[in-house]
């Protein structure tokens, strides 16, 4: 098993990745000495697979466990649904003493993390994340929230959890759309910040994304992924500066989701398009050459770039990039690639840059 600490201000957390490990959840919430009562919150298509096993684990433990299990998907993603986990906990006398466990992907962590923030000013809460999204990217920083009918991610806190544990194996469960989606992320942390990883990419990404990897090398896939999380949410706890560089590929890939309301692209397929957008504008601004950029978008041919962007107004696509929030003065600022493995935040990027972006991957895709 692999284990990162992460090192934040007032709070320092473990997080584990192995494979085939849910039974032992129990055996590490006891070493944290959480209260006896707690609230295991999960959506419905992951409780199908892992809310018994895991229910079990903590209950062999000793921990007294109330299953909440709702729909799931984006669409719940909101305030309607933490009042109804609330009024669930509040039924059965949950008190300060109580903690939660979110089990599943980027949604259930981001509600019942939300949702351990605010319930009675806030109480302690362990993330067990069951996506490739979830495992390397959303689990990890303490961002909590819901969406807002007006905009994604709008309500929120940050809420850092006092155990990550990441079962690897959960990931052969996973739909293949949802796992194209989530290894956009894991080829954006390469472009980051890690050649090496890249280069392991364009070496397996067909038996990666079949999830035909063995254990010990999908284990130190994910734990290398989690450990690029760590570094840069360690550098930059409240999204001050560097933490941005996460960002790369999501100025247009947001633009993208919002133009489409959020129906027809997953998160990560609307990264690929926008890392794609992003790379073309890193070769016109001559941050880097035509091969890197040819050597970023091949791997991304391979994953598999979602077609039909054309249909898609150009200007609705424009106009939601200046909604991002990195924007200043009425300029963009984007994480631009500087080489395989290292990008810069460029400042002061007028919309023509952006448009020129976006223009190029309608015209390809
Ligand atoms: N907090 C952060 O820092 C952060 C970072 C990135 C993304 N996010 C958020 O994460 C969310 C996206 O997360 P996601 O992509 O994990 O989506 P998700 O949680 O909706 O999961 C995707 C689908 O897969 C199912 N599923 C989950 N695990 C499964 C498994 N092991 N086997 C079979 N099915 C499984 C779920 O039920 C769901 O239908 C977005 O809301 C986004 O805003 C947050």
């Amino acid at each position: 098993m692999h284990r990162i600490d992460l090192a934040l201000t007032g709070a320092t957390y473990p997080i584990f990745v192995g494979h085939d490990i849910l039974g032992e959840l129990g055996g590490h919430c006891r070493d944290l000495a959480l209260g006896r009562q707690m609230a295991l919150i999960t959506d419905e298509s992951v409780a199908e697979h892992y809310l018994q096993p895991v229910a079990e684990s903590l209950r062999s433990a000793g921990f007294q466990v109330l299953e909440v299990v709702y729909a799931g998907g984006e669409e719940s993603k909101n305030l309607q649904e933490v009042e109804g986990i609330f009024a669930q906990m509040i039924k059965a006398e949950f008190d300060r003493g109580t903690w939660i466990a979110a089990l599943g992907g980027g949604v259930v962590g981001d509600m019942a993390g939300f949702v351990a923030s605010t319930y009675l000013r806030g109480v302690p809460y362990i993330q067990v994340p069951t996506t490739i999204v979830a495992q390397v990217d959303s689990s990890i920083g303490g961002k909590t929230g819901v969406n807002h009918a007006l905009g994604k991610n709008l309500i929120g806190a940050f809420h850092q959890p006092h155990l990550v544990f990441i079962d690897t194996s959960a990931l052969r469960s996973l739909p293949r759309r949802e796992l194209v989606s989530g290894m956009a992320e894991v080829v954006k942390h390469a472009l980051i910040r890690d050649e090496e990883l890249f280069a392991f990419l364009e070496d397996r990404l067909e038996d990666v994304a079949a999830m035909e990897l063995d254990p010990e090398t999908l284990d130190w896939l994910i734990a290398r992924n989690v450990g690029i999380k760590a570094e840069v949410v360690t550098a930059d706890e409240k999204e001050g500066g560097l933490r941005a560089i996460l960002n790369y590929g999501h100025t247009i890939g947001h633009a993208i989701e919002s133009a489409t309301e959020y129906g027809r692209y997953k998160h990560g397929e609307a990264v690929i398009l926008g890392l794609i957008g992003a790379g073309e504008i890193a070769r016109r601004e001559e941050l880097w050459s035509e091969q890197e950029r040819r050597r970023q978008d091949a791997l991304l041919e391979r994953l598999g770039v979602p077609e039909g962007l054309a249909s898609v107004a150009t200007e609705r696509i424009l106009a939601r990039t200046k909604t991002d929030k990195k924007r200043v003065n009425g300029k963009s600022r984007l994480i631009l690639g500087r080489r395989i493995g290292e990008v810069e935040i460029v400042e002061g990027v007028g919309d023509e840059t952006v448009r020129s972006g976006i223009e190029y991957v309608q015209q390809r895709y």
